[in-house]
């Protein structure tokens, strides 16, 4: 999968960054955002799982989707069974089934390519239930060496998902959590139609 070039060789390394900063730290700016009763959730190119732990550990019913071998090894060993994995990659996503009331795209969107962010975003507001919300984290910055990034913005994704009945209805900007100062994230809610 093209998107995750680069992550194979260094998945140790990442995974010690990912896993030191907390759900919360990471995705503060959200939180009110996410559904208060238990509910099915997606985490799409999940990583070592630091996510999809904590929201599992909110009582959510958690699918994490990661194309990376060495990434689902060291979050089942992390985390348990406290997530259901599945080697699967966007913009297809081949193997998921359902429809989910979180989704939850981390730190993924610019992996894809411009064609690939229309298919995958068609994908994913088909994976919505009615009424449900997809959280995305768009990273703004330099590509790190080995790694296949593009340019995303808030506006293409806004309209990307408005043309689809998707409402943005937070945004906020944050600087990096891991102290990266040529790095800066938008955060993006956007709620699917009610029925
Ligand atoms: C920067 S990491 C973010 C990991 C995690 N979401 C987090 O916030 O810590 C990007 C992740 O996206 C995955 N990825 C890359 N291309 C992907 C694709 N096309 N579909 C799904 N996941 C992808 C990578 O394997 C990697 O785990």
């Amino acid at each position: 999968m093209a998107g995750a070039t680069g992550y194979s060789g260094a998945a140790e390394r990442l995974a010690h960054e990912y896993e030191a900063v907390s759900f919360e730290q990471v995705h503060g700016a959200v939180v009110a955002w996410l559904p208060g009763t238990p509910s099915r959730v997606i985490d799409i190119g999940a990583g070592t799982g630091r996510d999809a732990a904590a929201l599992a550990a909110r009582g959510h019913t958690v699918t994490a989707v990661e194309p990376t071998a060495e990434f689902r090894v060291i979050g089942r060993a992390l985390h348990g069974g406290a997530v259901h994995w599945l080697d699967d990659s966007l913009p297809e996503l081949r193997l998921v089934r359902g429809v989910f009331d979180l989704v939850l795209l981390s730190a993924v969107w610019m992996h894809l390519d411009d064609v690939e962010r229309r298919t995958a975003m068609t994908r994913i507001a088909g994976l919505l239930a009615p009424g449900g919300r997809l959280v995305l984290t768009l990273r703004h910055g330099p590509v790190p060496a080995g790694r296949r990034m593009f340019d995303v913005s808030v506006v293409e994704t806004v309209d990307l998902a408005g043309a689809l009945g998707l409402k943005a209805v937070h945004h906020s900007e944050t600087a990096d959590v891991l102290g990266r100062p040529d790095v800066r994230w938008s955060s993006l809610v956007l709620v699917g139609a009610a029925e």
